[in-house]
């Protein structure tokens, strides 16, 4: 349990796929974008396997599960240990202002501390306010912008 009193926070289960997807869909909603069935299948294979460091947690409330959090680990060459990316984080709309975000948040750090990585990070859009409202309070700004080239869009 966590400091949200009923919430567990936990890896997502094998047998979970279609509650993770309603999460997860919801999500891709939010950023406007569309993920295809075989991508979706993908990812929820690599969530289940040892060999990929991509993992999820869920927050279960009263036996529904209300929010999740995709993080990935990869190494570094500054540091021995290796950072942590937290990636995806959603909080269903009813659940919101709960501290279930949060909760998943640290979550992973404890996680990502007893994995023995140097930090966990991850970015938001400018614009974000709930979200940045919340990661103020929880880590420092790094002060980087972030550019990209897509490498395999027409
Ligand atoms: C951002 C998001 C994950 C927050 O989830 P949440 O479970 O509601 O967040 P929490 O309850 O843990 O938030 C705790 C703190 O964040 C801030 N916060 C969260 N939502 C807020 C809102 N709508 N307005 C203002 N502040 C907010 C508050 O400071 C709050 O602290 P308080 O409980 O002392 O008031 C959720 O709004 C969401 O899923 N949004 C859509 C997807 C998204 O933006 N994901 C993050 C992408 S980087």
């Amino acid at each position: 349990m966590t400091a949200v009193p009923g919430l567990a926070i936990r890896a997502v289960r094998p047998d979970e796929r279609a509650a993770w997807e309603g999460l997860w869909s919801a999500y891709l909603d939010f950023y406007r974008a569309t993920i295809g069935p075989e991508m979706r299948d993908l990812t929820w294979s690599r969530l289940h396997d040892p060999l990929v460091p991509l993992h999820a947690f869920v927050a279960e409330d009263e036996g529904a599960l209300v929010g999740l959090v995709h993080y990935i680990f990869h190494a570094s060459a500054w540091t021995r240990g290796p950072y942590c990316y937290l990636q995806d984080l959603f909080t269903a709309p009813s659940s919101r202002g709960r501290g279930i975000a949060r909760a998943l948040i640290e979550a992973v750090a404890s996680e990502a501390r007893h994995a023995g990585a140097d930090r966990v990070y991850w970015l938001t859009m400018e614009d974000n306010a709930p979200a940045r409202a919340l990661y103020d309070t929880l880590a420092d700004r790094s002060g980087f912008i972030q550019y990209r080239r897509f490498l395999t869009r027409g």
